[in-house]
């Protein structure tokens, strides 16, 4: 099938208000998520999308990069004036990975589940990542507008992820379905989350993609690793988890292995 990424395509499936206009398709960038803050220093928007073909220098949360072969992925930010939606903002990260696990279980026949808090898997292998940073306007230094950058491997093939992370990433490798239908059903998902619903539905939702809950998890807090079971997601997405030594500890940010050996 071919799947060549197209404007005009993407729109035929975007319910939501993107048009010609706020909605940029580059064939390359340094990244999507760079491009919309340099896009947000230099002219105030609101609900912008950029796809991009591929990166040069595609970022991951915790400083690390993101692998992003041009036409094997999907690499998309939006750009959200905090202004203009309800969903308070520490919870947009959670409503775009239930966007993306919406799309990929209802559109690409995927099984796929969040590792806390933000990791998409399918067949144990991480097969998207997103990323949400706050932007100030230097003449106010309020972070008014939110980025939100996903990124998923559509097809790339396993020996083409670098070395270091051959174990654990995968693709999706959807068939029937091209990268502008996911892009533009992700867009609609997303925006009918966080302008419709309330923060306990989405967390219910969120936490039946779960792939953590009820399972052992390793953690570190205060420099120290920690072994433990994720007993619950609370209502503001934190992640409760019963340590071995019966403490129980909320966790507000982070990252969590699965199991006892750090293996994800
Ligand atoms: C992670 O796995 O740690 C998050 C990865 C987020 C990657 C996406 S790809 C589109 C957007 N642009 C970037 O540079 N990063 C995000």
């Amino acid at each position: 099938m071919v799947d060549t990424l197209s404007k005009e395509s993407i729109l035929k499936y975007t319910k939501c208000n993107l048009n010609e206009n706020n909605l940029h398709l580059l064939s390359t960038v340094d990244s999507t998520n760079q491009y919309c803050k340099k896009l947000i220093a230099s002219c105030p928007c609101h609900e912008l999308l950029v796809v991009a073909d591929t990166q040069t220098q595609g970022k991951g949360r915790m400083g690390r990069s993101f692998f992003s072969p041009v036409g094997t992925g999907i690499y998309m930010s939006l750009i959200l004036n905090r202004k203009r939606f309800s969903l308070p903002t520490e919870f947009l990260t959670i409503a775009a990975g239930t966007a993306v696990c919406r799309v990929l279980r209802n559109y690409c026949n995927i099984d796929a589940s969040i590792k806390w808090v933000n990791d998409i898997f399918a067949n144990n292998r991480k097969v998207c990542g997103i990323l949400a940073e706050s932007v100030s306007l230097p003449e106010t230094n309020l972070p008014e507008h939110i980025v939100v950058g996903i990124g998923i491997n559509i097809s790339t093939p396993n020996a083409a992820f670098p070395e270091e992370i051959q174990d654990v990433a995968g693709s999706v490798f959807p068939t029937d379905i091209t990268r502008n239908e996911i892009i533009g059903r992700i867009a609609n998902e997303f925006r009918s989350i966080y302008t419709k619903e309330s923060t306990r539905v989405l967390i219910e939702e969120y936490k039946s993609y779960s792939l953590v809950l009820g399972k052992e998890i390793s953690l570190t807090q205060n420099g120290k690793a920690c072994i433990g079971i994720a007993t619950d997601i609370n209502d503001n997405g934190n992640l409760v988890v019963r340590l071995n030594n019966n403490e129980t500890i909320t966790l507000h940010s982070g990252e969590v292995s699965l199991g006892s050996t750090n293996f994800i």
